[in-house]
């Protein structure tokens, strides 16, 4: 009784949508408003009876070779362990931002294929930074197996040293020299600061460690914003940044799918007020994403969840791909995925959604005169972004829209690539997990990472 969401195109498409749209409401109402206390209340009885409770059950459930192999005796599934149980090498490295978060960077140095794989302290390695997308982490990177899909060891093998980014909030990136996470001040950003701060850093310490002059960038989906506002806002660190590579960027909001949202931009505001009253709050906690990196893996194995409802709901939320993503990989996405991250950047999201424009946080008019010298906030200066840019693009993309894509694409003044992928159904979670995305995207990303490392257009 398998549904086949796909195969009614035309009728199916308006009602996928609309069913999308509600579900965006439902789920902005369901989540975003009692989880700004739950990092409050985390420690409160209720809270950690239902938690204790809910892991009991799925340790109970999940039996499954797959899930108990990754799970491996109820320690959690991390990058570290994800990148070693492949037999590539990691490492940690521990970066602090000029606001006081210590960001956490995952290395895999050297890969094990190819004609780079012996680690040499002669032969250097174009170092690059690999950025993930809205409430991912590292490890999404590291998920799908090396002679696959999974970018962090694709990199590797293609003779790049790679750094994993992970971003304030994250599960790796938890810490602030005086902050916890407990702190609203703590969640009091946006996706502004992680590219003012968060990537700058990042940017400081990989040149600086490998020795390099420039540090090569890929990003995907809101993963991609780090990096143009980074350049935007501080123009210097164009020198320090060799090819950046944007996949389905997700910078402006004028797409299909978010012209439908736009009536919904007015909970930007209302949200905003809530956000200035109360101080920053995490979209989710640790405590439900611990939870939920327990018990969806279970509720979304293929064993268990025999009618496909993972797969279909994330077809109905992120569109239809034919296939790409397969149900026995949502166990292992799921075991990683969501991540905590401020609820600013949603809102900041929203407040561009509304506008349609590529710029700072509104804080409203009284705030915004004192921080910008003008009621509306200012958009990012793309010209500033000189270094060369390469854009992927899905044309059927619902959240990573080529019309958005474009948009970003005519502001830069440095576009040497505009690709759209060779597949008709590639859908924006395809980027990142999908089976077949290794010969879809990424190796035309380290082919043209090869010609701008190696080549005579690169410095
Ligand atoms: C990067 O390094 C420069 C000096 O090398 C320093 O002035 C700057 O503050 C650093 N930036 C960050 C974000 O740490
Ligand atoms: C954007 O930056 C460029 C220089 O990179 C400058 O010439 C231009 O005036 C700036 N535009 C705005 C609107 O500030």
């Amino acid at each position: 009784m398998k549904i086949k969401i796909g195969s009614r195109r035309n009728s199916g498409k308006f009602f996928k949508t609309l069913l999308a749209y509600q579900m965006y409401l439902v789920i902005s109402i369901l989540f975003v408003v009692p989880l700004g206390q739950s990092e409050v209340q985390e420690s409160t009885a209720s809270y950690s009876y239902v938690y204790e409770w809910s892991r009991r059950v799925s340790d109970y459930l999940s039996s499954s070779p797959i899930v108990r192999r990754f799970l491996g005796g109820g320690e959690p599934v991390t990058t570290p362990r994800l990148i070693q149980l492949q037999g590539y090498p990691c490492e940690a490295h521990q970066v602090t931002t000029e606001d006081g978060f210590i960001i956490v960077m995952h290395r895999i140095p050297y890969g094990l294929k190819g004609p780079h794989q012996k680690h040499s302290p002669l032969h250097s390695r174009p170092p690059i930074i690999v950025f993930h997308g809205l409430s991912q982490s590292s490890a999404d990177w590291v998920i799908n197996r090396p002679n696959e899909d999974a970018l962090g060891f694709y990199l590797a093998d293609a003779g790049y040293d790679v750094w994993l980014a992970n971003q304030r909030g994250n599960a790796y990136s938890n810490r602030h020299v005086s902050l916890t996470t407990a702190d609203s001040a703590f969640w009091e950003n946006s996706i502004h600061e992680i590219g003012v701060y968060d990537l700058t850093a990042m940017i400081n310490y990989t040149t600086a460690y490998t020795g390099q002059p420039r540090v090569h960038f890929i990003g995907y989906s809101s993963g991609c914003s780090p990096l143009l506002i980074a350049l935007a806002k501080r123009p210097e660190y164009n020198e320090k940044v060799g090819l950046a590579i944007l996949t389905a960027p997700g910078a402006f909001f004028n797409g299909f799918f978010f012209g439908l949202l736009r009536p919904t931009a007015v909970g930007a505001s209302f949200y905003r007020v809530f956000d200035n009253l109360l101080g920053g709050f995490p979209f989710f906690s640790y405590a439900l994403t611990n939870f939920l990196h327990r018990i969806l893996p279970v509720l979304c194995h293929p064993k268990v969840d025999r009618l496909g409802f993972c797969l279909i709901l994330i077809k109905v939320l992120l569109g239809d791909d034919h296939g790409f993503i397969t149900q026995d990989k949502l166990s292992l996405i799921t075991m990683v995925t969501p991540n905590a991250f401020s609820a600013r950047i949603l809102i900041h999201d929203w407040q561009m959604i509304g506008s349609g424009g590529f710029h700072e946080y509104d804080y409203g008019i009284t705030k915004n005169k004192v921080i910008y010298g003008r009621a509306q906030p200012p958009e990012y200066n793309l010209t500033n972004v000189r270094v060369p840019v390469s854009i992927m693009v899905g044309a059927k993309d619902l959240l990573g829209s080529p019309l958005d894509a474009k948009s970003v694409a005519r502001k830069l003044p440095n576009l040497v690539d505009f690709h759209y992928v060779q597949h008709l159904h590639f859908q924006h979670v395809d980027f990142c997990y999908a089976k077949g995305v290794g010969r879809l995207v990424y190796s035309r990303a380290v082919r043209m990472l090869d010609a701008y490392s190696y080549g005579n257009s690169y410095g």
